[in-house]
């Protein structure tokens, strides 16, 4: 079987290095980057840059790419929407390509009598659950969780947990939200009562902190993504949704990461019976193009007042031609079990790599999203972001781009294409082991 990964330059190589000088001069600089390569094109899980270098992508356009980059599906999709019309603005003149991935999704989220509305970004569709929300209950108040990753607008800023670097020196923030503690086992002090602990400091906060009277929604991730690919204990989510219900507040599931089968099910909420009264999807859903979607029971959909909900480019018909062939694809070729197949092969590398390497503190994760975190010793568990860092710069000058999550900045996580091939896949896997024993080295 040949290779995947062929390095014909240094990375990055002369091409790509004279448009990153030329991007050093008029692009802002937060703008930085993670890898040293300028793109020429993509397919599936490879990415081959303007020197001629390919490289194997675990970060998957972060998260987008699971259905591969240029699916001819997608690809097909939209080039047939874009020959026909590109936009018109939906609420001026409607097109059937947003119904029909409208239809596809509410059967998707577990259909019944929910409706959607589409949007531009995971922020744009976070910002617009909680204005359904709010419309739908009246209230004004948010409750979200530590490690928690939203978007960086004003709001879902606000909402966002890690100060560096998402939010020092942005505030003043949005009003009306609480931040709460998310059950994070590897560094709890009671990792088997991480779960009800989390649960308690909720009832507490509503004795101390907030009337659950004006408490509008629960924002949360089922499986914190930025946050570390942090698992909560089976009877966290379960937990928070009767606290829910007992109060009257909507629980919106942020699955912009976890949507789309990701974890081996359509939304994660799923592997719990979680039934969110508003899902957030995003990433995956388009395949790169900007679209994200909001889905919800149709009493909380239709409660903005008429032209209330919208956007210029909301629910644009090239992405939403993409996202219908996303769908398609999914299907047609088992991406969700196949989630698990290739999680099951990431986990079994990173447990066997664990025995040589006392840095890997823990190996967890669901389906396909599988976060590996790095510490400087199993019985301090102090957090080794320098030591991920060598890891992951060793395995990009060998060929595989990976990249990090934590609130630490101490957390590998995996993103893969699921139409990666076995071979490619333990091709890129050997490639981090390599890159795992190299940083342990220095
Ligand atoms: C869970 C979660 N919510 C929201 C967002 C924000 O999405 P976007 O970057 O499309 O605004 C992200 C992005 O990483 C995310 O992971």
């Amino acid at each position: 079987m040949s290779r995947a990964i062929s390095l014909v330059t240094e990375l990055p190589g002369p091409r790509s290095a004279a448009v990153l000088e030329r991007k050093s001069r008029v692009v802002a600089d937060p703008l930085d980057l993670h890898a040293p390569i300028v793109i020429d094109h993509g397919h599936g899980a490879r990415v081959t840059d303007v020197d001629g270098n390919t490289l194997l992508d675990f970060s998957g356009g972060l998260g987008c790419h699971l259905v591969g980059y240029s699916h001819p599906k997608v690809v097909e999709a939209v080039q047939r929407q874009a020959a026909r019309f590109s936009h018109t603005d939906f609420s001026v003149i409607p097109y059937e390509t947003y119904v029909e991935l409208g239809e596809r999704l509410v059967r998707a989220v577990g259909g019944g009598d929910r409706k959607v509305a589409f949007f531009n970004s995971g922020a744009e569709a976070i910002e617009n659950a909680v204005k359904f929300a709010r419309a739908a209950t009246g209230r004004p108040a948010l409750l979200c969780f530590e490690g928690g990753f939203h978007g960086r607008t004003l709001l879902t800023m606000t909402l966002t947990s890690r100060h560096h670097p998402y939010k020092a020196g942005f505030g003043p923030f949005a009003p009306e939200v609480y931040r709460l503690p998310y059950p994070y086992p590897y560094r709890s002090s009671h990792p088997d009562e991480a779960g009800q602990l989390a649960l308690q400091a909720i009832e507490r906060a509503f004795v101390t902190l907030v009337d659950p009277a004006s408490v509008a929604a629960v924002i949360v991730e089922p499986i914190q993504g930025e946050g570390g690919f942090v698992v909560p204990p089976a009877d966290f989510l379960p937990g928070l949704e009767s606290l829910c219900r007992r109060h009257g507040i909507l629980l919106i599931a942020d699955e912009v990461q976890t949507g789309c089968g990701r974890t081996g099910a359509f939304l994660a909420s799923e592997h719990v019976g979680l039934d969110p009264d508003i899902v957030v999807l995003a990433k995956a859903l388009g395949a790169g193009y900007p679209l994200s979607a909001v889905v919800g029971r149709a009493s909380i959909m239709d409660a903005p007042g008429p032209s209330a909900i919208g956007g210029t480019y909301v629910g644009n018909p090239v992405a939403c031609a993409a996202a219908n062939a996303v769908l398609q694809v999914i299907d047609e070729e088992g991406l969700i079990a196949r989630a698990d197949v290739v999680g099951k092969a990431i986990r079994a590398r990173w447990e066997e790599v664990a025995r040589d390497v006392p840095e890997i503190g823990e190996v967890r994760g669901v389906g396909a999203m599988i976060g590996v975190e790095m510490v400087s010793d199993p019985q301090s568990k102090a957090p080794n972001a320098s030591f991920l860092g060598h890891l992951v710069r060793h395995a990009m000058s060998n060929g595989v781009v990976s990249v990090t999550c934590g609130i630490y900045h101490n957390v590998l996580r995996h993103l893969v294409p699921l139409v990666i091939t076995d071979e490619e896949l333990e091709e890129g896997l050997d490639v981090l082991a390599d890159a795992a024993l190299a940083a342990r080295s220095g």
